[in-house]
């Protein structure tokens, strides 16, 4: 397993580029299964997760070929319905694939999701938003296998505001007979790239951008191109990069009006943004400002910046509170950091960040995506040299991140473990 190697104390600055948005691929690759033929995507970046998501869609019988930042799926032939737990165990969004399935094929096997580092992660809501479509689910041999001669529209409320769920039902929703209305449904730019793309291929969806998602269903799909947008989160993570050094860095091809929330975050802190269409410059502060965060549904904070972030309040003058309210466990890297010297005491969901002003270096382990990205992003500003093991996890999310990151002034060497 590779490792990366930071030799800390380093001063950032000049320009980085965000690539295009995993949270929003691996949803819009699964929609493709519902327009026979070929679609292209663009801005597509080389990610171990989009990597394992193009396997499973073979699997299902689509042609996928990866080029550059350019993909096609060909999904005309798809024949088989099964989602193995070889591949639904290594990434949880492969339950993208059971609202298509079960739209095209009127019939899906899906390997049972397990828990993640983060949490527990049920699928409850897909499977009752499904049922309510028609589908019978039924759950054996640790397999969720769902079955609709015919799925027809309903009114579902999602009890709790889910990416996940929200666009599994979209999915499956838009070959329905009639009117499906999601009521509470999620609002992330990831669900509205799914509904773009969606709308494309010929769906009717209205309501975008809101938590009421009206969707008449159509009898077919037709294959389309379309260019995939900036990683907030990867944008989000190169902000507090800039945040945490002493020169400005500016952050490339992003999308502003997606980081409100940590946008705000950022300025609380003391940072001044300069925001351009795509790009912000970020002036880090001389002294960074204590700050309270607490995640919520978008256009709240996001859950997957808030390790990031909690990198930048052990250097802040003072006393931080963080709060996750969407993955309440999600909080492994608190002991991580906390070899790097910071000070951060975990009481359930909430960290009490005392800032330190400086991190000394050490050996940490990245135990998932965005904890690996906060450890990084420590690693450079820590004394001395840090070792981060078990690096891909960033690969899953981060298309070649040292690479990026030393650009503006990092020093991380990967090395084979
Ligand atoms: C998506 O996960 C993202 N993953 C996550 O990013 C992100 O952290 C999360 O949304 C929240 O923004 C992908 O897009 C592939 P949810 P998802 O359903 O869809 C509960 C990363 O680092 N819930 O919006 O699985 C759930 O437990 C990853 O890139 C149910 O109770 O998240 C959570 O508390 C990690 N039952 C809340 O809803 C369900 O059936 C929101 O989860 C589904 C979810």
């Amino acid at each position: 397993m590779d490792n990366f190697r930071i030799t800390g104390n380093r001063k950032l600055s000049g320009t980085i580029e965000v690539s295009g948005a995993k949270n929003a691929i691996l949803p819009v690759m699964a929609a493709c299964l519902l327009a026979p033929g070929k679609s292209v995507l663009r801005n597509v970046p080389n990610l171990i997760d989009l990597k394992t998501m193009s396997h499973l869609l073979r699997v299902i019988g689509a042609r996928i070929d990866h080029n550059g930042s350019t993909m096609s799926i060909d999904a005309k032939d798809i024949c088989f319905n099964e989602a193995p737990y070889e591949l639904v165990s290594k990434m949880r969004a492969s339950i993208y694939v059971l609202g298509p399935l079960l739209a095209r094929l009127k019939e899906a096997r899906v390997s049972f999701p397990g828990g993640c580092a983060i949490g527990t992660r049920p699928v409850d809501l897909h499977l009752k938003a499904l049922e309510a479509l028609g589908a019978q689910i039924s759950i054996d041999h640790g397999y969720i296998h769902a079955k609709a001669d015919k799925l027809t529209g309903a009114d579902i409320y999602f009890e709790k505001s889910s990416v996940g769920a929200t666009i599994n039902t979209l999915m499956a929703a838009v070959l329905a007979s009639g009117q499906t209305r999601l009521l509470n449904a999620a609002m992330e730019p990831e669900v509205d790239q799914t509904i773009d793309i969606l709308v494309k291929m010929g769906a009717k969806i209205e309501g975008k951008g809101t938590t009421t998602l009206i969707i008449t269903g159509v009898d077919d799909l037709f294959p389309v191109e379309m260019t995939m947008i900036a990683d907030r989160i990867e944008a989000g993570t190169f902000l507090v990069a800039g945040a945490l050094s002493t020169e400005p860095v500016t952050v490339k091809n992003l999308r502003p009006e997606h980081l409100g929330s940590a946008l705000d975050k950022l300025r609380e802190a003391g940072c001044e943004l300069l925001i351009g269409e795509h790009e912000i410059t970020i002036h880090p502060p001389s002294e960074i400002k204590p700050f309270n965060l607490i995640t919520l549904p978008y256009p709240g904070f996001p859950t997957d910046l808030q390790a990031q972030f909690m990198v930048l309040a052990t250097l802040a003058k003072g006393m931080s509170f963080i709060e996750d309210t969407i993955f309440p466990d999600r909080f492994m890297h608190v002991a991580e950091l906390n070899r790097l010297q910071a000070e951060i005491r975990l009481d359930r969901n909430i960290a009490t960040v005392r800032g330190v002003g400086k991190l000394s270096g050490a050996e940490v382990m990245a135990t998932d995506l965005r904890a690996s990205a906060a450890l990084v992003l420590a690693g450079i500003i820590a004394e001395g040299e840090t070792v981060v093991s078990r690096i891909y996890h960033i690969d899953r999310g981060y298309d070649r991140i040292e690479e990026k990151l030393n650009g503006i002034g990092a020093m991380i060497r990967r090395e084979n473990g």
